[in-house]
């Protein structure tokens, strides 16, 4: 038997209208329990790619598998289940809900997955802990800090325990000293098993938190490369697509 990966996409293309390809046939897979940063300029295709990937988004054509899933035949109800079981998003700018407290915040997912309430409440006082935000529970997003912010959205990204975490961005609205606990955040949860996909313009932080960087130029991947260590060493470069 092999170890299929958790993600893959073969052959994934997405245009917009007339202009050149978002993404342009882009193949590559990922294992469960990688850290893979995907680096880009602006308008490479990052955010398109992870869009896809949590099936927010179908491609024009080519596959993507996530799980065993073709998440690209998904429709609009199969998609927003998938996502509900196994996606924990979180953004540049938290996306977190003004009128909700912290608590309440964090709660939403397990409410649309239809989590009992008492498990529910348990489970997110536990991840506020483990962030070390629990003290903030009650208060409104407003009055917390950039950083706090952002542990409360990765919080609720992880409420419902996705098999993937995407990334989009997660420090760019950050001081550099709450990107660094974002960061270490990140390494943590990796290390403990999470999957993640951290998509970022910051190649110091691709290097110093995802052991596999994957380089987009006009929607194709330009490179795949595992990142051995912390030297500056020769990276051991891998074609495309050929599982770890
Ligand atoms: N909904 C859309 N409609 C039309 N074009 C789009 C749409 N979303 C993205 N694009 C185009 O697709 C290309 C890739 O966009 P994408 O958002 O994936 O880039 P990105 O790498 O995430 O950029 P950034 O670093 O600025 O966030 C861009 O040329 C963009 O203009
Ligand atoms: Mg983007």
């Amino acid at each position: 038997m092999t170890n299929a990966p958790l993600i893959e996409l073969r052959d994934t293309t997405k245009k917009y209208d007339d202009g050149p390809p978002a993404l342009a046939g882009v193949t590559l897979s990922v294992a469960a329990g990688e850290c893979v940063a995907i680096l880009g300029h602006s308008g490479s295709g990052k955010s398109t790619l992870l869009n896809l990937i949590a099936g927010l988004d179908r491609p024009s054509s080519g596959t993507v598998t996530v799980g065993g899933t073709r998440v690209d035949r998904l429709g609009e109800a199969g998609s927003a289940k998938y996502r509900r079981a196994s996606i924990g998003m979180i953004f540049q700018f938290f996306n977190l809900l003004d009128d909700l407290t912290v608590l309440d915040n964090v709660l939403v997912p397990a409410q649309l997955a239809g989590m009992g309430k008492g498990e529910a409440k348990q489970r997110a006082v536990e991840l506020l802990g483990s962030l070390g935000i629990d003290r903030h529970a009650k208060a409104y997003p407003q009055r917390l800090s950039g950083g706090q912010r952002q542990r409360v959205a990765v919080a609720r990204a992880l409420m419902n325990k996705p098999a993937l975490l995407l990334a989009d961005e997660p420090t760019g609205a950050l001081d550099s000293s709450s990107a660094e606990d974002v960061r270490r955040l990140l390494l943590d949860l990796n290390s403990e098993g999470q999957t993640i996909l951290l998509v970022t313009h910051d190649v110091r932080l691709a290097a110093s938190t995802a052991r596999r960087t994957i380089e987009l130029v006009d929607g194709a991947v330009e490179r795949d490369v595992v990142n051995d260590g912390s030297s500056a060493g020769m990276p051991l470069t891998r074609p495309a697509g050929a599982a770890g």
